[in-house]
């Protein structure tokens, strides 16, 4: 018996720990998506979070293209990506595709930053989406060479992730076992104690 998207959503939360901002807890990436728009004003929070994100001598070096469903830009983002994804992220109603500049505008030396500061502002949007109720999911696996052909996208700009975003769908909607599977599967994370160091390989003590 496959589990509703309410019962899946369930599974999915991170478990509470006190404190801890409900857009963290919330946020997991779904595979399925329901056939629903996402508001013109949802999507402008999304990309004011990511703009108020912090970065590298405030160069601010990200761009995000975005399209909704039926749009050029959605289709050009979409042919972009690997067979595994297209078979899930057809039914998402918008995809973002992220990008750097490499460069410092303020003197035209090497940004080292770029990817740092483009990931961090798909952080704030990712978290954005999930208070708004939306679900992402980031996906690394698209032709690099094709989007930066299709969009005619500047050499020196560096390629991040392309971005799925939409409401969550119900997981039988998913036509693959290996897709459903996914989506139901718990998440998992390694431990804190692992991650977190006072020394290399030796934890910090936290509590
Ligand atoms: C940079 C990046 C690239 C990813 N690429 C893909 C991808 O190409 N296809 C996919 O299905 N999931 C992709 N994922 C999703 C990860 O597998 C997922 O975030 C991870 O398993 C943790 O699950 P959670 O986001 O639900 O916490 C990617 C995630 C990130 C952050």
């Amino acid at each position: 018996m496959t589990l509703s998207a309410i019962e899946v959503n369930h599974l999915k939360q991170a478990p509470t720990i006190e404190g801890v901002l409900s857009a963290v807890v919330s946020r997991w990436s779904s595979r399925s998506f329901a056939d629903r728009e996402v508001s013109p004003a949802d999507l402008t929070k999304i990309f004011e979070a990511a703009r108020w994100s912090a970065s590298a001598y405030n160069e601010q070096p990200w761009r995000f293209l975005v399209g909704a469903r039926g749009s050029e830009t959605y289709k050009k983002i979409f042919s972009t990506l690997i067979g595994f994804n297209k078979e899930w992220a057809a039914a998402a109603p918008v995809l973002i595709l992220g990008a750097a500049s490499s460069t410092f505008s303020h003197n035209g030396s090497a940004n080292a930053y770029a990817l740092y500061d483009l990931g961090a502002a798909a952080g704030a949007l990712t978290l954005q989406a999930a208070a708004l109720g939306l679900r992402t999911h980031s996906m690394a696996g698209f032709d690099h060479d094709a989007a930066r052909q299709v969009f005619q996208i500047p050499d020196d700009y560096l390629l991040g992730a392309v971005i799925a975003l939409g409401y969550q769908g119900e997981p039988s909607a998913l036509s693959q076992p290996q897709l459903l599977s996914l989506e139901i599967a718990p998440r998992t994370r390694k431990p804190l104690n692992e991650l977190v160091l006072s020394a290399w390989g030796t934890p910090a003590e936290l509590a």
